[in-house]
This record gives structure tokens, sequence and C-alpha cells, in this order.
């Protein structure tokens, strides 16, 4: 007679040491009952962690982690745009094109991006270096035309400051 197991294998191994001490945080910021409160927080430390984008192995572990619902943990990564569900290059460019953006002239921050950068929205540049991403507002309408690299907002923008953000990417 054999016996089956149907219990899915853990994945929590797939989050360090790190990762998991800066969950912990977050999740201390909750109810102790409320643990899946930390889901965007786990979600984007995580995505750090793997060089900028999720895989369906890492979710699950934040699931897991967290204790709740795998399809939870998918709702919300496939929801924000600051989840990546593919790979990315090493810098992550979000140009937002919404209203204030776009009636300060958005569509010529992202053609002179596209230009310089020799690809398209949503693409990533042959080396690896630069992923160019649209976005929805970021939230700093007041100085648009604005894009996001990493953790830092580029306000003002003009083409001339495009181009000197981009000389200081490695
Ligand atoms: S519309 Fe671009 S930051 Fe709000």
């Amino acid at each position: 007679m054999t016996t089956q197991c149907n219990k899915k294998p853990s994945k929590l191994e797939l989050i360090n040491q790190a990762s998991r001490e800066d969950i912990d945080n977050w999740v201390a910021k909750y109810p102790a009952d409320q643990k899946q409160s930390a889901v965007m927080a786990a979600l984007r430390i995580v995505q750090d962690q793997n060089g900028g984008s999720l895989t369906d192995d890492l979710m699950d572990a934040v699931a897991e982690y967290l204790g709740m619902p795998t399809i939870a943990v998918y709702e919300v990564a496939t929801f924000y745009s600051m989840y990546e569900l593919k790979p990315v290059g090493r810098h992550k460019i979000c140009v937002c094109t919404n209203i204030s953006c776009m009636l300060c002239a958005s569509d010529d921050i992202v053609k002179h991006l596209q230009t310089r950068l020799g690809i398209k929205l949503g693409e990533t540049t042959s080396d690896g270096r630069v992923t160019l991403k649209e976005v929805e507002c970021l939230g700093a309408c007041v100085n648009a035309p604005v894009i996001q690299i990493e953790n830092t907002y580029h306000e003002n923008l003009t083409p001339d400051k495009i181009d000197k953000i981009l000389s200081n990417l490695t």
C-alpha cells in the first residue's frame, strides 16, 4: 500500500535572512492576527532581493511566510505597477504619463527617453541596463513631468535634465 502526500513543498527558504528580518519589521506594525497586512512590503522586499522582479515561487513563499492564500498574494502582485513579474534591467525608469504630466509634455519626455535608450516603453536595453516603464500618477503632480528611478523621484523634467540623469546611471 502506498501513501500519498498532497502537501506542497515549502518555498520559505527562498526568502533570505535579511529579507525575513525586513518583513518581520513590517509585520510588527500590525495586529498579531493581521500579518497579511504586510503583503505589499513583503513583495517589495523579496522583489528587491531578487534583482527587481518577482517569480511565482517567491510569491508562493510570501504567502507561506504571511500565512495567507497564494491567490491573494498574486492578486496584489498583479494589480500594482511597482511589482514586476518579468526580469527587469539594473535600473527601472518609471515614466508618469498621467494627466498632470501629460499636460506638462510627458510625451516629449517619453520620446526623448526612447530615443536616448533605443527602446520603447515596456522594453529593456539589450545590455540589461535600463527598463523603461509607463506608470500612472506618481503623486508628485505639482512638479510634473516626473519619472521615478528606483526609489528616487526626478521632477520638473526637461530633455536636458533627462540627459544628465541618464549619464549618471551605471
Ligand atoms: S500625473 Fe504625473 S505625478 Fe501625478
